[in-house]
């Protein structure tokens, strides 16, 4: 089972994405290229959780755990091994295959990628 994860991109689907893994119980790298939208993503996550606590979904305890298991980072140099790469960066076929050239060259062959693509082939 993966146990840390790669989040590219932390707009709307990246954010969510990585709060779901990190409420599981996942140590997620969460990134993106930009800043604003780094620190967009944590706040965002920071008030669903808190949220979440308010009306009694999670504990306190559970928030505190599952923020800790958050780690933003600003480039991939961040991050030596990940079991699992997600990326959930903006629609365009050419950022994609661009970012997993590069996420290629950084992590080993047992690093399973993932696309959140809406609507671009996946296939070879
Ligand atoms: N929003 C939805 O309802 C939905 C549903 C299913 C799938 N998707 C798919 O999920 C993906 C993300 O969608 P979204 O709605 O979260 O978009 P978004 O615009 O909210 O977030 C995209 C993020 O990607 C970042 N980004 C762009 N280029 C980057 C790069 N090279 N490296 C790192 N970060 C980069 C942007 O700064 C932005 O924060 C898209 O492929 C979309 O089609 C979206």
């Amino acid at each position: 089972m993966a146990e840390k994860i790669l989040v590219i991109g932390a707009g709307q689907m990246g954010a969510g994405i990585a709060q779901t893994a990190i409420v599981s119980g996942f140590t997620v790298y969460l990134t993106d290229a930009l800043v604003s939208q780094r620190e967009r993503g944590q706040q965002g996550i920071e008030t669903r959780l808190s949220r979440l606590m308010d009306k009694g979904k999670i504990t306190a305890e559970e928030k505190n755990h599952a923020l800790d298991q958050l780690i933003v980072i600003d480039s991939l140099r961040g991050v030596s091994q990940v079991d699992l790469v997600i990326e959930a960066v903006v629609e365009q076929e050419s950022v994609k295959r661009e970012l997993f050239r590069d996420a290629d060259q950084w992590f080993g062959a047992e690093t399973i990628f993932a696309s959140n693509t809406s609507s671009i082939a996946v296939t070879l």
